[in-house]
């Protein structure tokens, strides 16, 4: 597609966090704006540089977050996920440099999905893991179609691939027809937990017993435990390396 957007970070335009804010409303089930995310808010401020948008006119089509942070390449240095590598990064000492970027989420306006902008946001983190001399790209993808098999296990979700080879899911073939490579389950990504009234709430669905729900936009079953007033979502992702160009 003929490029006829503008690409700001949150940095150069601080202004923009409000239709940042507007469009990951629009794009996640109402639950998971309710997960752990107590580190979140630094996104805006401290990792400025790392959030960006793509800007058509004076309306924000697309957004694209990532976090620097620190990884020894290995599959067991990894986090469990969105919470963990935010974690790692907050945490990370002001002396020390990160060495790699992650990922956190890429969002499409609706009307402007379905015309390859993904790939676009994801060539443009890349950009960001350069710019900052950062050696690796990595992210916790989010499945796509995931929600719809909420019983299958990720770790076999992920071997479904037509006999081309390609796989099932359109946002994990996205990532390796860039050449990303998937490094296994990110068990643990966000944890969503809640009373069996918030849990209504979030869902609209009739909670009156204890068992593992399926709830639309989930990508595995929550737990209810209508006795203790509990509902927990444990979302997994899959971890997934890109390739940067050579500096
Ligand atoms: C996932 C998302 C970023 C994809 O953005 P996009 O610009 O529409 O995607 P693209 O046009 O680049 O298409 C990527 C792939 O998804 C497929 N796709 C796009 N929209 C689709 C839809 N509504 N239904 C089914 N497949 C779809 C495309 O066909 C393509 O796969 P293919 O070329 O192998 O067929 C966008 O749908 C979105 O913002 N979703 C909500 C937030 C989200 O889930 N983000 C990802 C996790 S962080």
């Amino acid at each position: 597609m003929n490029q006829n957007y503008s690409i700001l970070t949150l940095a150069e335009q601080p202004g923009l966090i409000s239709e940042i804010r507007a469009l990951a409303r629009i794009a996640w089930p109402e639950f998971l704006r309710h997960a752990k995310a107590e580190y979140w808010p630094e996104l805006y401020d401290r990792f400025a540089r790392y959030q960006f948008v793509f800007v058509e006119g004076n309306q924000v089509i697309a957004a694209g977050h990532t976090v620097p942070f620190k990884w020894d390449q290995t599959k067991a240095d990894l986090p469990g996920g969105i919470q963990g590598v935010m974690e790692r990064a907050v945490q990370m000492p002001e002396n020390e440099l990160p060495d790699s970027l992650c990922a956190l989420a890429a969002i499409v306006l609706p009307e402007y999905r379905g015309r390859g902008l993904s790939t676009e946001i994801l060539n443009s983190m890349k950009n960001i893991a350069v710019q900052h001399e950062l050696q690796t790209f990595v992210a916790p993808v989010r499945p796509t179609f995931k929600s719809e098999h909420p019983k299958v296990a990720m770790s076999e979700y992920i071997t479904w691939r037509s006999e081309k080879g390609e796989s099932f899911d359109p946002w994990i073939r996205t990532h390796e027809r860039m050449g990303a490579k998937i490094l296994g389950v990110a068990s643990n990504s966000l944890t969503v937990a809640g009373s069996i009234k918030e849990w209504r709430e979030w869902t609209g669905l009739e909670i009156s017993a204890s068992g593992d729900f399926v709830v639309p936009g989930a990508l595995t079953t929550v737990q209810m435990d209508y006795e203790n007033d509990l509902g927990v979502y444990e979302e997994p992702n899959v971890w997934m390396k890109h390739l940067l160009p050579e500096p």
